[in-house]
């Protein structure tokens, strides 16, 4: 057996995280001769609902989890975690932006970065899910200054994913057919999904689909998906689907991209495509297999492109202003 991991997962009591700490403690993401720890973190009022999730993991009986640490202490839940999925926010109810949830959430960030930077293993992998989820992992990594911005990165899994379903439906082929979808950008209605270097069966997208539908129905859809699943679920946001995308992200984080592919992550920008350096951008990304993540390089972006991706940086800009305090 391999020596345990530590996995911080915050909002362990959140409907996100009913999804994702059972796949976890299966052994789904780090396979299934890897011993983990869990180190669940939670406000002090919902410490009951966080009991019962232990309950429920317990009563799995899951070989792997040689531990459970449920806490409401974030210096507790981070110390020596080598993995850290900050999920535990308020989400927002129907007709709301996500940027409306900056001013109730982003102080926890500020906090909880503040902890990792104290206590957490120097490689930590933080995978920050809580909305806005790019201002607030850039307002965690701000607060860790003696780790490394490359330990942080913002989930836009989950936008790759909808976007690759949806021009999977329209080619009327599997999801796995389709590579090298693009999401630039912001987790947000201002985000870009890009099919204009996706292959599907090889064969590039472009050729498959009318200009019409591509501005008309892919980029609103994958746009507005977030909102529309909460209008279906009665005032409830995405969960089964975000814990997902929470393990998706962290896989090719932890192992790489398939050869061939790359996948949409959430980091720090180094001014790759003129995006000002340290925002928190979507950008397209291959993993090496020791998880050195890279932006993909000089990809050709049209004058339609340029617009959307300009106009989703300054939003990030505008973001990043509104928390000046707490970086
Ligand atoms: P939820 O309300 O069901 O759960 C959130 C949990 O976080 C609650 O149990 C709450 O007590 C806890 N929490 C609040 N403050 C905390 C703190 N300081 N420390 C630890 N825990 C804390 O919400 P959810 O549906 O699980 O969603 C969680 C967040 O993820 C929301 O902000 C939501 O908008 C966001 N989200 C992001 C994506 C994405 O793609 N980035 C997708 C879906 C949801
Ligand atoms: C999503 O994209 O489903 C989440 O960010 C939740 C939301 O508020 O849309």
């Amino acid at each position: 057996m391999k020596t345990p991991i530590d996995i911080a997962v915050t909002g362990a009591a959140g409907q996100i995280s009913y999804s994702l700490l059972f796949r976890l403690a299966s052994g789904e993401l780090f396979g299934p001769d890897q011993p983990i720890v869990l180190r669940l973190l939670e406000i002090t009022p919902a410490l009951h609902r966080l009991h019962g999730v232990e309950m429920e993991l317990n009563d799995c009986a899951y070989p792997l989890v040689q531990k459970i640490i449920s806490t409401d202490d974030a210096k507790t839940a981070f110390r020596d975690v080598d993995y850290a999925f900050l999920v535990g926010a308020r989400p927002r109810g129907p007709g709301m932006k996500r940027k409306d949830l900056l001013e109730c959430n982003a102080a926890i960030f500020s906090e909880q970065g503040k902890a990792l930077n104290e206590v957490a293993n120097r490689h930590v992998k933080v995978l920050i899910t809580g909305n806005p989820a790019n201002t607030n992992a850039l307002i965690t990594q701000k607060n860790a200054p003696d780790l490394s911005p490359k330990c942080f990165s913002a989930m836009s899994m989950l936008d790759h994913n909808r976007a690759i379903f949806q021009l999977a439906k329209k080619c009327g082929v599997r999801s796995k057919e389709v590579k090298n979808m693009i999401i630039w950008g912001n987790h947000s209605e201002t985000q870009y999904p890009d099919l204009k270097h996706a292959t599907v069966k090889g064969q590039n997208a472009l050729s498959l689909v009318q200009d019409d539908w591509i501005a008309n129905e892919f980029v609103p859809i994958v746009q507005h998906r977030g909102a529309s699943v909460i209008e279906e679920r009665g005032g409830l946001s995405s969960a089964a689907s975000a814990a997902n995308a929470a393990i998706c992200q962290m896989r090719a984080w932890v192992f790489g991209t398939e050869k061939g592919n790359w996948v949409s992550m959430a980091i720090a920008s180094d001014k790759s495509y003129g995006i000002d350096k340290g925002l928190f951008f979507s950008f397209p990304v291959t993993v090496s297999a020791e998880g050195e993540v890279s932006i993909v390089k000089d990809l050709e972006i049209d004058s339609f492109s340029r617009a959307r991706i300009k106009e989703t940086e300054q939003e990030l800009k505008e973001e990043r202003k509104a928390v000046g305090h707490l970086l």
